[in-house]
């Protein structure tokens, strides 16, 4: 269970609870991450910039009662700066905002700093890579999503791994690349390959009976 990620620089496995049981949330995040997940990613949904609501502040709050793991926040949400305060004050470590949702991903970026978090960048799979390229600089983290951002259980788009391999020869050693969607057994080796440090997985943990096994299968891969 990893506390501070940007002290390592191995691959890392972040179970999103977005697949989670909540009707026994705590008891899932303890699974996950004592059966080798390293920390949460938690996708943040409003059902305004995509077609799905999930949860905010308050299962955030529970996630960070459950356990003392980085919190990584997707946000998929129109105003990801009036949502800032309240998730890091629940427990966030993490924000990453789609460029897609703000007016100035620069702007945006300073906001969400200023109050004292990592930030991170990240995109949908329709929109031009070169749209985050003004902001690379101000973030500790960019996201390649590969699936389109709402539900989990989708399925892997291969179109993911070029940019992430043009968006890795960008970064600096201190930021970090994630990759979210549809990533399994079979696609996680080609992920890292291209480039990827952090492996967001939903539904290949979450919808298996035996946790622990599945992310095992998964840094199996990752040799
Ligand atoms: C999708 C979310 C993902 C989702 C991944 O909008 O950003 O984090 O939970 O789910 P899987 O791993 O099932 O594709
Ligand atoms: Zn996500």
């Amino acid at each position: 269970m990893v506390t501070d990620p940007y002290q390592l620089t191995g691959p890392l496995i972040l179970p999103s609870i977005l697949s989670a049981n909540f009707t026994r949330l705590g008891s899932e995040i303890h699974e996950v991450l004592n059966g080798g997940g390293d920390f949460l990613h938690l996708d943040i949904m409003d059902g305004h910039f995509v077609p799905n609501i999930s949860f905010g502040p308050h299962i955030t709050h529970a996630t960070r009662q459950s356990t003392p793991a980085y919190l990584d926040c997707h946000l998929m949400i129109s105003d990801p700066v009036q949502y800032a305060a309240p998730l890091l004050k629940a427990g966030a470590n993490s924000l990453t905002f789609h460029v897609e949702a703000v007016t100035d991903p620069i702007i945006t970026a300073k906001e969400l700093k200023k109050l004292g978090c990592h930030v991170g960048i990240t995109l949908r799979p329709a929109t031009p890579i070169e749209k985050i390229y003004p902001v690379l600089d101000l973030v500790d983290l960019v996201l390649i999503m590969s699936v389109v951002p709402g539900f989990s259980g989708q399925k892997f788009m291969p179109e993911a791994l070029p940019k992430a391999e043009t968006i890795k020869r960008r970064l600096r050693a201190d930021q970090r690349l994630e990759i979210d969607g549809g990533i399994k057994p079979d696609n996680i080796r080609q992920a890292a390959d291209a480039g990827v440090d952090w492996f967001v997985v939903a539904s290949a943990i979450f919808d298996k009976p035996d946790r622990p096994a599945a992310i095992a299968e998964l840094r199996k891969q990752l040799g």
